[in-house]
């Protein structure tokens, strides 16, 4: 395996879809368009769900591109556990009624194994019980052996957010630490002791799901996969917290350098730096999407957001502003991924 920066895995993963006629496309705002059951972009599909519904014509019939997302139904863990963040990128292949299962597992291993050289020892895959289709071609058209993969049910493998596209899916999942696991109840204790982590999942997404629940078929059948580029550069970088990895290290070190406050010094600081990172990312995004602090709805968000990051840097015995320092060090690290960041520093 090679070691790679946040802004080289984004790009390589990028270029290596372009290599396979994808286009690519800057990431949506965080704020959806025309779409009333979200609040955030949350998910790499979910600004493309209209080309999966076959609403709207897509621009190409494949499409790459790494999208800015907000989840904050986890807040509460943020900072104190190895994985929770409310910002944070998608990496995303897509088909919209092109290519199939087929192309998207040859392509999504061929990424893994020749691009970015992941031993083979160390990664697994799961496909959907039901999904003997994915078996077969994993077992067939891939070198994973058929001791690497496991089937698993509907709560792992089949994806739906609200409403909208949704499907079976195959995930892709690395071995932290060597264990050899011999079967499907060995695998999933390894990732109950966070041994083995998933970071691609390739969703097959063959329904729509409507307001009622009711699932209908598409016409055509179509590939969203999503891999999450921070979990994916820990594995790169051979850390296991999403505030060791480069980008984020060097905002939690300006943190640092304006309060004083070491990380690795004490747990409870260590909490603290790492939501203010955290929260300073999402609240440079979200700003510079357009999104202003209100008492509703996304505005709201950004203002739980704030008032986070504010109290955590009182905590930490900041007392003067200090939120547009680190700023300005999101906005050096993203800049080149997001234009728009450098467009409008002044909203911040
Ligand atoms: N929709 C899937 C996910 O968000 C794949 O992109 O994980």
């Amino acid at each position: 395996m090679i070691t790679m920066g946040v802004n080289e895995i984004r790009e390589a993963y990028l270029r290596f879809f372009e290599s396979k006629d994808h286009l690519k496309m800057d990431s949506f705002p965080l704020v959806p368009k025309e779409d009333n059951s979200l609040l955030l972009i949350n998910a790499g599909m979910a600004p493309l769900k209209p080309y999966f519904t076959g609403l709207k014509t897509p621009p190409s019939y494949r499409v790459t591109n790494c999208q800015k997302c907000i989840r904050t139904g986890d807040i509460e863990n943020v900072g104190k556990t190895s994985r929770h963040g409310t910002f944070f990128e998608m990496l995303g292949n897509f088909s919209f009624g092109d290519y199939f299962k087929e192309d998207a597992i040859k392509w999504a291993w061929e990424f893994v194994t020749e691009v970015l050289k992941i031993s083979k020892d160390r990664l697994y895959v799961t496909i959907y019980n039901e999904d003997d289709e994915a078996y077969e071609i994993w077992n067939k058209k891939t070198d994973v052996g058929a001791s690497r993969i496991f089937r698993l049910g509907k709560e792992d493998n089949f994806w739906e957010i609200g409403q909208g596209p949704c499907g079976p899916s195959s995930e892709i999942h690395y071995d932290r630490v060597g264990i050899k696991v011999n079967s499907v109840e060995e695998f999933i204790k390894a990732q109950e002791e966070d041994k083995i982590i998933e970071f691609w999942n390739l969703v097959f997404t063959q329904f729509d799901k409507d307001e009622n629940g009711v699932y209908h078929k598409l016409p055509n059948p179509n590939i969203d996969t999503g891999m999450g580029l921070e979990r994916l550069a820990t594995i790169m970088q051979g850390v296991n917290n999403i505030f060791e990895i480069d980008t984020v290290k060097n905002i939690l070190e300006k943190i640092s350098s304006i309060s004083g406050v070491k990380y690795k010094n004490s747990e409870k600081s260590d909490i603290s730096l790492r939501i203010i990172a955290d929260h300073v990312k999402g609240i440079t995004m979200l700003i510079s999407d357009g999104v202003l602090p209100s008492n509703e709805g996304r505005g709201y968000v950004l203002r739980r957001l704030l008032r986070r990051a504010a109290r955590h840097g009182r905590l930490i015995g900041i007392k003067d502003a200090f939120l547009t320092g680190i700023v300005d060090e999101v906005i050096k690290m993203y800049k080149g991924a997001y234009p728009e960041l450098e467009d409008k520093k002044d909203y911040n």
